[in-house]
């Protein structure tokens, strides 16, 4: 463990102390074999996706999937119905309690993220890899794929869920900070429209 995943549990296990101590009836979460056999459905066994308009969710930072699970609750970040499946997002969250979130959190944190199997263009993987590292790799780094960055996990998602998130951003339906606006806005007018469908085959390239 190095300083920075010191600090990230020590800060994981207050968040939730803190949650404990202060709910009430919030105490005790549901059984973690019940829970994760819900999000198994659409994110996989342990978090690693078998859809390719669903993401993954293995080894994704404790920060990053509270911060999910917060703007699922308050409405403020987009949700879409997979094909066959009658919940969305925002439906799971409204049955977990905040003990339970923070178990699922710690419990997806230790898993291990597998990169999706999937087919990609080398050319526009390769133009990608050019766009992410000039507008990107300084918050996503190594390429998207380290969950240290409390950014989520981009290299090696289902391309149809990055089509997806990415679209959603560029739109402006999904919020975003202010300095990876910034990024987008130039991104945009530098590159032109091509640049996202790039990066989507970068992404996915990197298994
Ligand atoms: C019915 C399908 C379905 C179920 C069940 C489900 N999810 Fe999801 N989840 C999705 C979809 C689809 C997305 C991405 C698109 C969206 O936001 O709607 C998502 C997104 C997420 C994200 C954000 C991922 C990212 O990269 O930003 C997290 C975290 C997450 N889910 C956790 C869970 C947990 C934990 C459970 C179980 C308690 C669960 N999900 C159950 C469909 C589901
Ligand atoms: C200044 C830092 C910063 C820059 C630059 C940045 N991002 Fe982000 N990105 C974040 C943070 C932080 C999040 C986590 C969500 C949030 O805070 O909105 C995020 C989230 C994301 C997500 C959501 C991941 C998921 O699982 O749904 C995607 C996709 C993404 N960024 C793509 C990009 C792309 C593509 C670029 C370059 C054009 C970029 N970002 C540039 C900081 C940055």
């Amino acid at each position: 463990m190095n300083r920075r995943q010191n600090y990230r549990s020590v800060v994981a296990s207050l968040i939730a102390f803190s949650l404990l101590v202060f709910s009430g009836n919030l105490v005790y979460a549901a059984d973690i074999n019940k829970l994760v056999k819900v999000c198994a459905d659409c994110h996989g066994e342990n978090g690693n996706s078998k859809i390719i308009n669903s993401p993954s969710i293995a080894g994704m930072s404790t920060e990053y999937f509270m911060e999910s699970m917060q703007d699922y609750a308050k409405n403020t970040r987009p949700v879409e119905k997979l094909k066959n499946k009658k919940k969305t997002m925002k439906d799971v969250v409204k049955k977990l309690s905040d003990a339970d979130k923070v178990a699922l959190a710690e419990y997806y944190g230790k898993q291990k993220f597998k990169p999706f199997k999937q087919d990609f263009d080398a050319g526009k993987a390769k133009a990608g890899k050019k766009v992410h590292r000039k507008y990107c790799d300084k918050c996503h780094t190594d390429g998207g794929a380290s969950a240290d960055d409390d950014a989520g996990i981009l290299a090696g998602q289902p391309s149809g869920y990055l089509k997806y998130t990415l679209g959603n951003y560029a739109s402006g339906k999904r919020e975003m900070g202010e300095k990876m606006a910034k990024k987008f806005k130039k991104m945009k007018k530098k590159e032109g429209d091509a640049a996202i469908d790039n990066l989507v085959h970068y992404y996915a390239s990197q298994q």
